[in-house]
């Protein structure tokens, strides 16, 4: 694939795994990006995971011919991204790393060398000239790892962002960029915001007309959307009004309370209202999801004296990526003692911008018409605000 005359992509699409990071379902696969520059002298930019090694060297060595590598830029040492580096130097030894020095701390770690006798150490606002392309290396600390370098190619005026707008995916399904985007950022880069923020400060008077992620597609259009996406999951900021119910149920009657409530902040004409079940529903997903709408409802079964386990996990996600700049409203449901929302309200007393709705629901263990008055009432209070 060709991103410009001299820069060729020469990633892989993995459509074998079924959990990238051990963690995050990815049903239509994971892209690994690697990308070239054909100049007078030639840059590798990243390796690909471990099981694509073949079909990445097939690549590069399809492209160049009888030309060799100068150089191997190293973003991020992520073995998704770090995992090739000594089958390259195997193929082509005489092949320069450049990295910061961080990333080659971690190559002694990984490979028990640093490459001292051939690499080149770099750090923020550093150049490397090509012949034609001028390359200028970005430093993005903690993006989502400590020793992330970026690259911005000032001559064909690309961006080599490093995980940085990725998302989940290979390159050859059709899906929805913000979702899967939205889901990959939250989920691996959410809890790094200012460090993202501190980033986006430093490209922005940079004239970028391409950016080339380590995931997901090459972005060649309208990169003032995808930007404008970053500014706002970095700063926190809801993306639109809406209402995430996310709910545990064990027997159906904490679910039926909660389509009531849907129903009723429908009939208040509040049509924005997502419900999910936590017990179910991709956990991945409903946390993305709780980071795209200013407003999220809990409803908690009681469980051993306090919180149904999934939905303990669900908050503790939320809490692990700094969820704040929302309004919060709470239920609990118990057949003796419902007491879920002391402990929902304790998880997220040391988070910052969280609003807790006045109006909380309690339910013994079904609707009752006092149920429906809460319901009501808590309705009414989503609405309003
Ligand atoms: Fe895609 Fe942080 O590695």
């Amino acid at each position: 694939m060709l991103i410009t005359p001299d820069i060729k992509y020469v990633g892989v699409n993995d459509h074998d795994i079924q959990l990238f990071e051990g963690l995050y379902e990815v049903p239509n696969g994971m892209a690994y990006n690697s990308y070239l520059i054909l100049d007078d002298k030639i840059a590798i930019l990243d390796t690909v995971d471990e099981g694509f090694k073949s079909p990445w060297m097939m690549q590069i060595k399809e492209v160049l011919g009888e030309r060799r590598p100068d150089y191997l830029i190293v973003h991020h040492m992520e073995p998704d991204h770090s995992a090739n580096i000594l089958h390259l130097l195997e193929e082509y030894p005489e092949v320069i790393l450049v990295a910061s020095a961080k990333a080659f701390e971690m190559m002694k770690n990984f490979f028990g060398t640093d490459f001292e006798d051939q690499r080149v150490v770099i750090q923020e606002g550093d150049k490397l000239s090509l012949g034609k392309h001028e390359l200028e290396f970005i430093s993005a600390p903690m993006v989502h790892w400590p020793e992330v370098m970026m690259t911005y190619d000032a001559t064909d005026k690309v961006l080599f962002s490093a995980d940085g707008f990725g998302k989940f995916g290979t390159l050859d399904v059709d899906d929805d960029w913000r979702e899967e985007a939205r889901r990959y950022y939250i989920g691996i880069v959410g809890k790094f915001g200012m460090p993202v923020q501190h980033l986006l400060g430093k490209i922005q008077h940079k004239e970028i007309q391409i950016i080339c992620p380590l995931h997901g597609p090459v972005l060649k259009e309208n990169l003032a959307y995808y930007i404008g996406l970053y500014d706002v999951w970095s700063s926190y900021q809801p993306e639109e009004e809406g209402i995430l119910i996310a709910y545990t149920s064990v027997y159906g009657n904490t679910k039926k309370a909660m389509h009531l409530l849907a129903d009723k902040l429908k009939a208040e004409g509040y049509t924005n209202v997502h419900l999910r079940d936590l017990t179910c529903a991709s956990m991945t997903q409903t946390v993305a999801e709780a980071f795209r709408f200013n407003k999220l409802v809990l409803a908690s079964t009681t469980y051993n004296g306090e919180l149904f386990p999934t939905m303990r996990d669900f908050i503790h996600r939320l809490k692990e990526r700094n969820y704040s700049n929302r309004t919060v409203a709470f239920v609990e449901n118990g057949s003796w003692a419902p007491n879920a929302i002391k402990f929902m309200k304790e998880l997220f007393a040391k988070s910052s911008g969280i609003t807790f709705a006045e109006n909380t629901v309690k339910i013994w263990s079904v609707v009752n018409p006092n149920t429906e008055k809460e319901l009501e009432a808590l309705a009414k209070e989503l609405c309003n605000q």
